[in-house]
C-alpha cells in the first residue's frame, strides 16, 4: 500500500481520514516520521496554512505529503472564527471555551448560516496541488451531542435534524468538509 503523510498530530482527524481512505492508503501521522516539531501556521488564510504545513514536511522529511486546514465560516459574524477556529477564545482554551465565545456572539442573531471549510495541500514530486471541501448548515443555540470535535455540537449540517456531534463517526465522514476535499484528493491520486 502506497504511503502517505498527512501533516497533523490530531488523532481525530487521523482516525477521520484513515476511516476514508482504507484500503487505498496507509496515512501516517507526524509522530510516526518521528516528527515532533509545533509547524507554524501564522497566515491569515486557510490556503496558506495548508500549504506552509506540507512544504515544511516535504522540505524538512522528503516525503509525500499533504496537510490541511479547516475554519468554521459564520454568515452573521463575517467569516469569523474562519483561520482563528482552534483558538477563537484565546490561546491554550477548550474546545468548549471556543463554543461558548461563539454562542454568545451569536445571541439573539437570526442569520444562523455557517460553513466548515477544508483546504488541503498535497506536495507530490514537489509540486503543490489544493483541495477544497465546503459544508453547509447551521449555527445551534445550544451544545447537542458528545461524538467528534471542535464545534461538533453547535452545527447542524444541512438536511439533517441532527448536530456532527449527535451523528455517528462515519455517518459524519460521509458528508463532512474534511471527506469532501479528502474526496478530491484521493480522485486526483488515483486519476
Ligand atoms: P484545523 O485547522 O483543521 O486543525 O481546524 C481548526 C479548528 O477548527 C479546530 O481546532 C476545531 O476547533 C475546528 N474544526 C476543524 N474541523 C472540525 C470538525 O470537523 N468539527 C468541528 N470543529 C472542527
Amino acid at each position: 500500500m502506497k504511503k502517505l503523510v498527512f501533516a497533523t498530530n490530531n488523532v481525530h482527524k487521523l482516525a477521520e481520514i484513515r476511516d476514508v481512505v482504507s484500503g487505498q492508503y496507509e496515512v501516517l501521522g507526524l509522530q510516526d516520521i518521528g516528527c515532533n516539531e509545533d509547524i507554524p501556521e501564522p497566515y491569515e488564510t486557510l490556503e496558506e496554512n495548508a500549504y506552509a504545513k506540507s512544504s515544511y514536511i516535504a522540505e524538512n522529511y522528503g516525503i509525500d505529503c499533504f496537510a490541511d486546514d479547516t475554519g468554521l465560516e459564520i454568515e452573521a459574524l463575517n467569516g469569523k472564527p474562519g483561520v482563528y477556529s482552534a483558538r477563537y477564545a484565546g490561546e491554550h482554551k477548550s474546545f468548549d471555551d471556543n463554543m461558548n465565545k461563539v454562542l454568545a456572539e451569536l445571541e439573539g442573531e437570526e442569520n444562523r448560516r455557517a460553513c466548515f471549510r477544508s483546504v488541503i495541500s498535497l506536495i507530490m514530486n514537489g509540486e503543490e496541488k489544493q483541495f477544497e471541501g465546503v459544508v453547509w448548515g447551521t449555527m445551534l443555540k445550544e451544545k447537542r451531542g458528545t461524538q467528534g470535535f471542535g464545534y461538533d455540537p453547535i452545527f447542524q449540517p444541512d438536511g439533517y435534524a441532527q448536530s456532527f456531534a449527535e451523528m455517528p463517526l462515519d455517518e459524519k465522514n460521509k458528508i463532512s468538509h474534511r471527506a469532501k476535499a479528502v474526496g478530491k484528493l484521493i480522485a486526483y491520486l488515483t486519476e
